[in-house]
């Protein structure tokens, strides 16, 4: 087990009506000009908006407005917001929506103390020294943007999607309430808690797992991830499903689970995110494509335990069956809950995508060498993988 730092100083108002009387109080800890940041108009539909804007019109405090982030953000937009926050000498930003737009709000954060384009912080061509305070109302379950620091941003011309990672990008303070959950769609539902679950599996499948603790409350992450899913698909609104959910998104990728593991390279986020940068698809279909072809390709007799553990304490399959049944029968499970109960699609080609991309993906993953990860990855690796996904 190796040492580790953990702080996670973002402060969570979870459930109903905490926005009245909190969320201007909030915002004025950190100023008065405030930029509400949001995407096609969802929070319109559902009367967040007007939530939004009728409680921080209480206060003295001044808003401007950016919208319109799509998903997989841009950076070209995010220029454009950043701009504003220039000219209006913005304090706070203010995120209302799914994880495209609280990354693209981190990087607006950053982007007002930086003079060029904000795609040179995510390449790491500039460091990220500086940034406004985020605070967050959550819209979508999935990406657990909401209690961490990392903005991942789409460059359409490129076809890059990068990360950039840094404690300076945390949000102050996240609204959590799963009833503003209850209109998200069926599809997008399930794509947020194949995204979920993913998380927690990028960091379960590692090498080296010496914290029993972690693992057990990984392992009951997932379960309540698969259980409250399939509850919010077909009712959605299920307070106790979206709940269950919107907590365990956070949880999943605020750095608690993954602290003793190395290495610590999420594969199949690796994978995925070439998949959205040159097709522009949805994270988690893409990750619900990509996971089981990968854990079918790295199983062997040198990591069946994990997946025999994994079968046993998340799915409940017999512990006296030979440990490599239990490690395919594992996958299967995986999946029959993302292709049966949530109706994804299980495969590339009906997304139209074929093999043309796939060396060049590969080689922007791996180059000429490997990734470290749960098994170490080529370039000849990931084309298989890929292959396998069609
Ligand atoms: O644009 P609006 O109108 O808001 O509609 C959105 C969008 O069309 C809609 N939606 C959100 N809340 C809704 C709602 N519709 C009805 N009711 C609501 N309450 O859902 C659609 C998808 O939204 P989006 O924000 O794109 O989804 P998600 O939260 O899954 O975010 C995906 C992005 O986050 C990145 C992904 O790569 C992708 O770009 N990720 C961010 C991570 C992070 N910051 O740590 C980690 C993840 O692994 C991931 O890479
Ligand atoms: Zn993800």
């Amino acid at each position: 087990m190796n040492n580790f730092i953990y702080e996670i100083p973002t402060k969570i108002y979870f459930g109903e009506n905490q926005l009245q009387g909190n969320l201007s109080k909030e915002i004025e800890k950190y100023g008065t000009k405030v930029l509400l940041v949001y995407g096609g108009g969802s929070i319109k539909k559902i009367g967040l908006y007007e939530e939004v804007i009728n409680e921080i019109r209480s206060s003295k405090i001044e808003i401007y407005e950016f919208s319109g982030i799509e998903p997989n953000p841009r950076h070209t937009e995010i220029n454009e917001a950043v701009q504003i926050c220039k000219e209006k000498d913005i304090d706070v930003i203010l995120a209302v929506g799914g994880g495209s737009v609280i990354d693209s709000c981190k990087l607006i954060c950053a982007g007002k103390y930086y003079d060029g384009d904000v795609w040179d912080l995510i390449i790491k061509k500039a460091k990220i020294e500086k940034a406004l305070p985020l605070i967050t109302i959550l819209t979508l379950s999935a990406t657990g943007s909401e209690m961490n620091g990392t903005s991942v941003i789409s460059n359409m011309e490129t076809n890059e999607k990068k990360s950039v990672k840094t404690p300076l990008l945390l949000p102050k303070v996240s609204f959590l309430n799963p009833k503003v959950t209850y209109s998200v769609s069926k599809y997008q539902t399930a794509c947020g808690s194949a995204d979920i679950l993913s998380h927690i599996m990028e960091t379960y499948f590692a090498r080296n797992s010496g914290l029993y603790m972690l693992d057990t409350v990984m392992e009951g992450l997932m379960k309540t991830v698969i259980k409250y899913a399939k509850i919010a698909y077909i009712e959605p609104e299920n307070y106790e499903a979206r709940a269950n959910l919107m907590w365990a998104s956070s949880w999943a990728i605020n750095g608690f689970a993954r602290m003793d593991k190395e290495p610590n390279t999420w594969i199949c986020h690796l994978l995925e995110h070439q998949l959205s940068a040159f097709y522009d698809i949805t994270h988690g279909l893409g990750l619900a494509i990509v996971t089981p072809r990968y854990l079918k390709y790295v199983l062997n007799e040198d990591t069946v335990d994990r997946y025999y553990q994994f079968g046993i304490n998340v799915w409940g399959i017999d512990s006296n069956l030979p440990k490599m049944e239990v490690a395919k029968k594992s996958i299967e499970y995986l999946e029959e809950f993302l292709y049966k109960d949530l109706n994804l699609t299980d495969n590339l080609t009906d997304l139209n995508i074929d093999n043309s991309n796939f060396e060049e993906m590969a080689n922007r993953i791996c180059g000429n060498g490997k990734v470290e990860a749960f098994v170490d990855i080529r370039k000849v690796d990931v084309v298989k993988i890929f292959n396998a996904c069609l």
